[in-house]
């Protein structure tokens, strides 16, 4: 599909086909895409828990206020975000160090530069070090959902749902935040999609400020 054809397409979907199913190639094919996405320093602080049994999708449903959508999809994906995934020692950050030395793009004296840059851009306040998770998993989820649509699937991103109730539920370690649950499958048949809806103009979205 052409991107543009891939934006327009995509809607929050509400009513997914319980009966077909998403194979895990569709599935990897689609990860592996999304996985494409920009991070700060290329970091990818995001990872996902696949939830595809019935069982453990109506337990999150439980704590997503409800929503059947959670467990009518074959596929509901709790995204997790890395708060841990600019530190020294992280699995991904030294990967990602190793092959930056490897491409040249770093070299090795420029190590405590690097992890000076990352603490001091990421970690310099809570608030700051939940924005360096949560804003590359959305880059990552938004790419996912693009992902999906190209290969004619549905997607549903979901805010509303119990944090810390799902954390617990799901055993998730407390570096994780869950910035988004995203349900995935097809589109039920018969099921007639309402007018897309209105978006800002782009004079709405330009903005200035008076400087001081
Ligand atoms: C971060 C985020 C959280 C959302 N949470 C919910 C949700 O909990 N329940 C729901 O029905 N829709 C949720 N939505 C879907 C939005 O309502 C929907 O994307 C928006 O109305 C625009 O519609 P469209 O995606 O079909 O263009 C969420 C969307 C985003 C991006």
């Amino acid at each position: 599909m052409k991107y543009e054809d891939v934006v327009y397409a995509r809607r929050a979907i509400n009513f997914f086909d319980p009966e077909k199913d998403v194979s895990e190639e569709m599935l990897d094919k689609v990860i592996s895409l999304a996985a494409q996405a920009p991070s700060g320093f290329n970091l990818q602080p995001w990872n996902l828990m696949i939830l595809r049994d019935k069982a453990k999708k109506e337990k999150l449903q439980a704590l997503a206020w409800n929503q059947p959508k959670v467990s009518e999809a074959p596929i509901t994906l709790i995204v997790l975000a890395d708060m841990d995934g600019w530190k020294s020692g992280h699995p991904t950050v030294e990967k990602n160090w190793k092959e930056m030395i490897a491409s040249g793009s770093m070299t090795e004296d420029k190590r405590d530069w690097f992890l000076n840059a990352t603490q001091s851009l990421y970690r310099w306040s809570d608030a700051a070090n939940v924005a360096f998770a949560v804003k590359n998993a959305s880059f990552f989820s938004m790419a996912l959902m693009y992902a999906a649509t190209n290969y004619g699937l549905e997607t549903h991103p979901m805010d509303g749902f119990d944090h810390e109730g799902v954390k617990k539920a799901f055993n998730i370690p407390d570096n994780f935040w869950i910035p988004v649950l995203i349900s995935l499958g097809y589109r039920k048949p018969g099921v007639e999609l309402h007018d897309s809806k209105w978006r800002k103009t782009v004079e709405d979205i330009k903005i200035t400020f008076p400087e001081g």
